[in-house]
Order: structure tokens, then sequence, then C-alpha cells
């Protein structure tokens, strides 16, 4: 199980006793954590293994900060030759009784090659809508996964089969850090899934509106890239049901939020040139349609990826602050 770690002095001990109290066989399991915090992190987890452990744990520190993916690949080059399967998850998230077991039990099915657990939000701070985002999310996932598999995994609770990446490594290029991974592993021919027995809590934290932005240019850099990626390391089979969930993810994330842009801008000139009443009665009723959750929510993740996809263009957020 690898944990990287940034500045998460105040979480990491309730995050290593949720790891411990995961009902696991304590000897075929191993954390491995990555640090290059500022804040002692590194310092408070090497006395907790002195005062409480009671789990094989090792701690590797990072000289600097690289990211997220490069915590990832360092922590890498420590697993065991032998690991069945490596799991990676964050420092800020909890996972709920027998996650763990849950999770690695699907890989007794040699099609599987990676499996992401269903994040929850936690308790009442429900903001910017994420609690209605994440039940479609988590669906449509499910669904994806039952056809095939789902192009986008997530970081909270991610099992790769220790095999396949022993071979190929992860995808290595900004903005690869949890949901790329997922059609990295289906574009290999293996199933890549979302299950709804293994389930994650992630408290919110932080500046929601920077995070969703973030979240949404590295999903689209996942969008762009993946395909690329797989066939230009020799990787790429191609398997005709995850080509159609594919495409059509390709669709609603690349595509989509365009096509409302440009019929919004269609509807205003059309307003302001032609004085056209058709395109003012359209406006409206999206307009008052804004007074639904569900629709409201949408639109606003469209927002997300117009702006996602014009910041890609000069950054890409390999490390972020909170
Ligand atoms: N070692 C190390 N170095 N760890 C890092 C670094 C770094 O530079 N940056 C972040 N981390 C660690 C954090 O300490 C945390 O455990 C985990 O990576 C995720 O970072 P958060 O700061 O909690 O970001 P988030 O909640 O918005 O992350 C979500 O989006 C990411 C993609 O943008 C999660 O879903 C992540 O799993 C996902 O990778
Ligand atoms: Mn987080």
């Amino acid at each position: 199980v690898i944990v990287p770690t940034y500045n998460e002095a105040s979480l990491i001990e309730d995050r290593l006793e949720n790891l411990k109290s995961q009902n696991y066989p304590r000897e075929l399991m191993e954390v491995l954590v990555v640090d290059s915090s500022s804040d002692g992190t590194a310092d408070i987890v090497e006395e907790w293994c002195r005062s409480k452990g009671g789990m094989n744990l090792r701690l590797v520190r990072e000289k600097e900060r690289r990211g997220k993916l490069h915590a990832l690949n360092t922590a890498l080059k420590h697993t065991h030759s032998a690991s069945d399967v490596i799991v990676f998850t964050d420092a800020d998230c909890f996972w709920e009784d027998g996650a763990l077991s849950k999770v690695v039990s699907y890989f007794a099915d040699s099609e599987i090659g990676s499996v992401t657990g269903g994040i929850f939000y936690t308790g009442s701070e429900i903001e910017l809508g994420e609690d209605m985002y994440r039940d479609y999310y988590n669906v449509l996932r499910i669904a994806e996964s039952k056809r095939h598999s789902t192009p986008v995994h997530n970081g909270p609770l991610l099992a790769i089969r220790g095999e396949i990446l022993r071979k190929v490594g992860l995808p290595n290029y900004p903005g690869s850090d949890d949901s790329a991974f997922g059609s990295f592993i289906a574009f290999m021919g293996y199933r890549a899934i979302q299950v709804d027995d293994a389930i994650v809590r992630e408290p919110i934290r932080g500046n929601q509106f920077r995070r969703k932005i973030r979240r949404a240019q590295h999903l689209l850099l996942n969008f762009l890239r993946i395909k690329r990626y797989a066939k230009k390391m020799g990787l790429y089979t191609r398997s005709w049901s995850f080509e159609k969930i594919w495409k059509m993810e390709w669709w609603l994330h690349v595509a989509n939020p365009w096509l409302l842009v440009s019929s919004v801008a269609l509807l205003v000139v059309s307003v302001v040139l032609h004085g056209s009443i058709i395109a003012l009665a359209l406006l409206g009723t999206g307009s008052l349609l804004l007074a639904l959750k569900m629709y409201r929510i949408w639109m606003l993740q469209q927002v997300y990826l117009v702006v996602a996809a014009l910041r890609n263009l000069w950054i890409k957020e390999e490390m972020w602050s909170r």
C-alpha cells in the first residue's frame, strides 16, 4: 500500500490507524509512505511506528518535492518484487472496513488488471454540488466496469496487479496521477474496474474550485494522451467493448463542453444581431433550468472542463497547493 505525503502532519496518524484497522492478514501487507514534506510528517510517521506501530511500514524520504506521480514512481522502486497487488492511496481519506480485502479479491480473476473503490464524501461539507456529482459519477463508473472497464480511476483507493506494474510502470506524463491508470490498464487488454463494495470516505478540504479545475485538467490530459502513450509504448491491444466506452467518455470530456460554449455564443449572436425571439426563448429556458440542482451541476462540470482545457495550455499542475 503506497501513501504519498506532502505536508500531512495533521492527518497522517489517523490514516495509518485506518490502514492498520483493515482486516487483512498483517504479514501479507506492507505500507510504504513516500514523503516530501516540510512540516515534519516523516518524523510523525517514524514516531508512530516506534510508539504504536504493529504493521509493516517503511518510510521513504524524498530529498525534494517533485509531485505525486514522482513520489509514486519512487515508491515503486521500493516495493517487493513478489507483491501481487500494489495499492495506491492518499493521506486524506479513510477506507471503510474490509475495503482492502474486497479490492484484492477481484484479482483472483486473471482478466482484471486494476480495481478502484468508490469515493463518498463525509458529513455535511457538501460544496459545489459535489455530492450529486459523485452519485452520478459512481453510477457511470460501475456501469462501465460491468461492461468492460472504466477509463477513470480514483486515487484514494486504486489497486493494480503487481506483475503489470513491474513490467510497464506507471504512465508517465504530466497529469497522470490516478485517473489515467484505468485507461492505461484497459488499453493493455486487461479490465480496469470500479467496484461498489469497496468504499472510501474523503473529507473535502482546501479550495474546492481550484481542485475541481485541476482534476478536470488531469482528466482532459488523460483523454488526450493516454491512448497514444499506450500505442507508443507498444502496449495497446484493441478491445471493442472498451473502445465504445472510451469514445463516449472522450466525447463527454473533450468535445461536449465546447458544444455548450458554441451554442450559447450562437444564440447570443442571434439575439443581438438578428433580434431572434426563438434564440432569446432558448437562452431564457436554459437560464431558468439552472434552478434545478441536477442541471446546474451538469452545467458547472462543463464550465470546469472549458476552463481546464484553456488552463492546460499554460500549466499542467503536477504539484499543487491546497
Ligand atoms: N510525496 C508527495 N509529493 N506526495 C504528494 C505530493 C508531492 O509533491 N503532492 C501531493 N501529494 C500527496 C498528498 O499528501 C496526498 O496524500 C495525495 O498526494 C493527494 O494529494 P491532495 O493534496 O490530497 O490532492 P487532492 O485531494 O486534490 O487529490 C486528488 O486529485 C489528484 C489528481 O489531481 C486525489 O484524487 C488524488 O489521488 C489525485 O492524484
Ligand atoms: Mn486529497
